[in-house]
């Protein structure tokens, strides 16, 4: 938070302004509403609930009755500045808008998708890449992202996995960290810094089948071991945000729990900012059928500690008043979200610059070094899943043509990955350009799509912004281009398939019943691989696909994700070896869609022998683990050794490893460490990661690597106690490149 105006000054200012407002006024700075204009001749979209064209009418109504504390979806700085205008000479107090946007994986420069950013397992990578994300949202006039989504997502069916970091929570915990810091740096009075909101408290990533917005079961064990961490870790960083989420949990809409935003949020970790509903969520408690009528759902979230509503249309907190009257609110609420929201406007120095310098923002959005870091980004997220024969790196010398195919290969839209508006298409490097660009001039590079592009069964709600729907070029002929596609792949010296999801089949809104790769692609890939001509696929995705003919029949197995703006520069760079892949999962990529929900953490069971065989018609093994992750270069870990063998029960241990990069080239590596309970008060997952250090290694050099594992790392929550404990027991450490890892130690604890 910012040191800038000093505590007792904020809050003089603060208590004056709070003394002077009505009712309206307090409900008005607790409600933020979505501003958009559609593009022209876009159709109407039943998901926004009414006409396009009064959503916009019904804002500046508002602004002009000063009745609005916050607006989102704006990015345009002339048109941000003329809205901060309207909504200050409505409101007689002087007080600024504060404005919101989803900046998930960048504002101009593109990163990759968030699992991509977390497959890098490289905290200051991706801290960068939010201080960038901040630096283009604030200079444009945005304050505030809605992010970092920290769900742990275990489904892969649930389409917003792409937009979290996996299935850890210790990884989580790390990720979320990492983005607060980014966004937040340590002041976000600062010019370039914009407040976090980790979201969606809490549990959204367990779905129920993997259905975005369906009803959500956990234990409390589950929450406090396994979703809460990573929010947790977060607000300890100093998150100025967390937004909630949509759907039930345990049998009451979360937007509506006092035990999650109050009790735990605000009592057990001392969140001081201040908590937004997610779209229409306050709204939503009538739809729920938990709240009657928009008054009892305003009074039910603002008492349950929803500090502001976020509303598409007629928002709820609009009857606060009214909640206020009947005793259903009280007054000391109602200023406490009011204070909690001034406050944020005065730390970020609004009253004092409430606009944007329209000039300065272009100057930011276009800056050249944004563009290099986000290539960076993209490098260290791309995870080796394959690598048979050493067919990568290709040999830029000795290679004569190259083989592009597949609609993704070439497509600038799919190339960035969803949640993002604000993009350049015209800078956005696909993997066909990246080639083309880094050989072109001594190798033979051609591209075929080869296939129609995939289309959803249900369009995305997306779709409504231009451009996110694929589209084939004009006049496609499938049978002659997939002929063309074969024969491009059957002369050339090497064929690179891209392959995956489109864009708007993940994200919100964007589950799926298979993990099977979209459309004709497979038949595509089987195609290219049948001319005999060595392959590489490239997997363009934000969830795990079914790989297995791929992992048993293509060579080499590259995962981009979604790789953002520089995405096609990065790959190249990573196809001819001017860097080494160093990315690892941070998921458990299933074999098929009957294996999820699926992690590596389970526990035990009373019949450990048989793990891999709980199906018998497929092994229940992963297909690829989590922290899997091949490199060009090639480690061996020896020498696992603990400063103590037997420690007491509140003690740590120091554990180090020495990593040898036996190869003859410079490359990264993520060292890991899991660690598992022998017995005590619960059973514990056969395997956790409690450490990971990514370390670049030069050719033959060894590095001896080191972590703590304290109480904190052995610490759970156990349905026993009903409580934290910490057991005396007998504990497993593996340290490794994955978490197959076989290096092993033990040591003990005891009272
Ligand atoms: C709904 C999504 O669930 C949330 O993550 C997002 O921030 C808001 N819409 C605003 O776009």
């Amino acid at each position: 938070m910012s040191e800038a105006t000093p505590v007792d000054g904020i809050q003089a200012r603060v208590d004056e302004l709070i003394s002077r407002m009505t009712p309206a006024e307090k409900a008005g700075q607790l409600t933020q509403y979505f501003y958009f204009r559609l593009p022209a001749g876009a159709a109407p979209e039943p998901a926004l609930g009414m006409d396009p064209d009064a959503q916009p009418r019904m804002v500046e109504e508002a602004l002009g009755r000063g009745e609005v504390g916050s607006l989102l979806f704006v990015t345009d700085p002339v048109e941000i500045n003329r809205l901060q205008r309207l909504g200050l000479a409505g409101n007689r107090l002087g007080i600024p808008l504060l404005f919101g946007f989803d900046v998930i994986h960048g504002l101009r420069t593109i990163f990759p998708v968030p699992i991509a950013m977390a497959a890098s397992w490289d905290l200051e990578t991706i801290e960068r890449g939010q201080a960038i994300a901040a630096r283009e949202a604030r200079a444009v006039g945005i304050h505030w992202a809605f992010a970092p989504m920290v769900d742990i997502a275990r489904d892969p069916r649930w389409g917003r996995i792409i937009e979290g970091a996996g299935e850890d929570p210790f990884l989580g915990a790390a990720v979320a960290v990492a983005q607060v810091r980014g966004f937040q740096g340590a002041d976000i009075g600062q010019h370039d810094r914009i407040i976090a909101g980790p979201k969606h408290f809490v549990g959204y990533g367990a779905a129920l089948g993997g259905r975005d917005y369906d009803e959500v079961s956990l234990s409390d064990a589950e929450l406090w071991n396994t979703y809460f961490p990573p929010f947790n870790a977060a607000v300890e960083a100093g998150a100025g945000n967390v937004m909630t989420a949509y759907m039930d949990l345990n049998g009451i809409p979360a937007s509506g729990t006092r035990w999650l935003f109050t009790e735990v949020l605000r009592d057990a970790w001392a969140f001081s900012g201040f908590v937004v509903s997610d779209a229409n969520a306050v709204r939503n408690l009538v739809t729920h059928g938990f709240a009657a009528d928009l008054t009892d759902a305003a009074a039910r979230a603002i008492s349950a500690g929803v500090d502001m509503e976020m509303a598409i249309s007629d928002p709820a907190y609009a009857h606060l008043p009214e909640a206020l009257q009947t005793g259903a609110v009280s007054e000391a609420a109602l200023d406490a979200a009011a204070r909690r929201i001034l406050e944020m406007k005065v730390r970020l120095g609004l009253f004092d610059n409430p606009y944007v310098d329209e000039d300065r923002a272009r100057v930011v959005l276009g800056d050249p070094e944004h563009r290099e870091v986000a290539r960076v980004a993209a490098e260290r997220s791309a995870v080796l899943l394959r690598n048979e024969g050493d067919l990568l790196p290709l040999d830029v010398e000795t290679l004569t043509s190259v083989a592009v195919i597949g609609p993704l290969a070439d497509s600038r839209r799919d190339t960035l990955g969803p949640w993002v508006f604000d993009f350049d298409l015209d800078e956005t490097v696909t993997v066909f350009d990246g080639i083309r660009r880094k050989v072109g001039s001594r190798v033979q590079v051609d591209f075929a799509a080869g296939i129609r592009v995939a289309q959803r069964v249900f369009a995305s709600m997306f779709d409504m912004f231009g451009g996110n729907r694929p589209e084939d070029a004009p006049g496609f002929d499938e049978e002659a281009e997939f002929r063309r596609a074969v024969d491009l792949a059957s002369s050339a010296d090497v064929a690179v398939v891209v392959a995956g999801e489109w864009q708007n089949m993940i994200g919100e809104a964007a589950s799926r019943s298979s993990l099977e790769l979209p459309g004709r692609q497979l038949e595509l890939l089987q195609a290219v691989v049948g001319t005999g001509t060595p392959t590489v696929l490239l997997v363009m995705n934000g969830r795990p696909v079914d790989l297995r003919w791929a992992a048993e029949n293509v060579p080499a197995i590259l995962d981009i994700w979604y790789p953002g703006s520089q995405g096609g520069a990065a790959v190249s760079n990573l196809l001819f070896g001017e860097v080494s892949p160093g990315g690892k999962l941070p998921f458990s990529w299933p074999r098929t869609v009957g294996q999820v929900p699926f992690v590596y953490s389970h526990t035990r069971s009373h019949e450990p022998d048989n793990q891999a065989r709980r199906y018998w018609d497929e092994p229940s093994t992963p297909l690829f683990p989590f922290g899997h992750g091949l490199s060009y270069g090639k480690f061996s870990y020896s020498d696992l050794a603990l400063d103590r063998a037997s420690i007491p029960t509140d003690a740590s241990v120091t554990v180090s490893v020495e990593v040898t990069n036996t190869s003859d080239r410079e490359a990264a590596e993520v060292v890991q460490l899991y660690l598992h309970q022998r017995h005590g008060s619960a059973s514990r997952p056969v395997r956790e990661l409690k450490g990971f250090q990514r370390v670049t290694l030069p050719a033959h050099a060894s590095e001896r690597v080191q972590f703590t594992i304290g109480p904190d790392q052995r610490r759970y929550w156990s349905t026993s106690a009903r409580n934290w404990v910490l057991d005396s027991s007998t504990f497993d450490v593996w340290i490794g490149g994955s978490s197959t890892a076989e290096l092993t130690t033990t040591f003990e604890t005891a009272d």
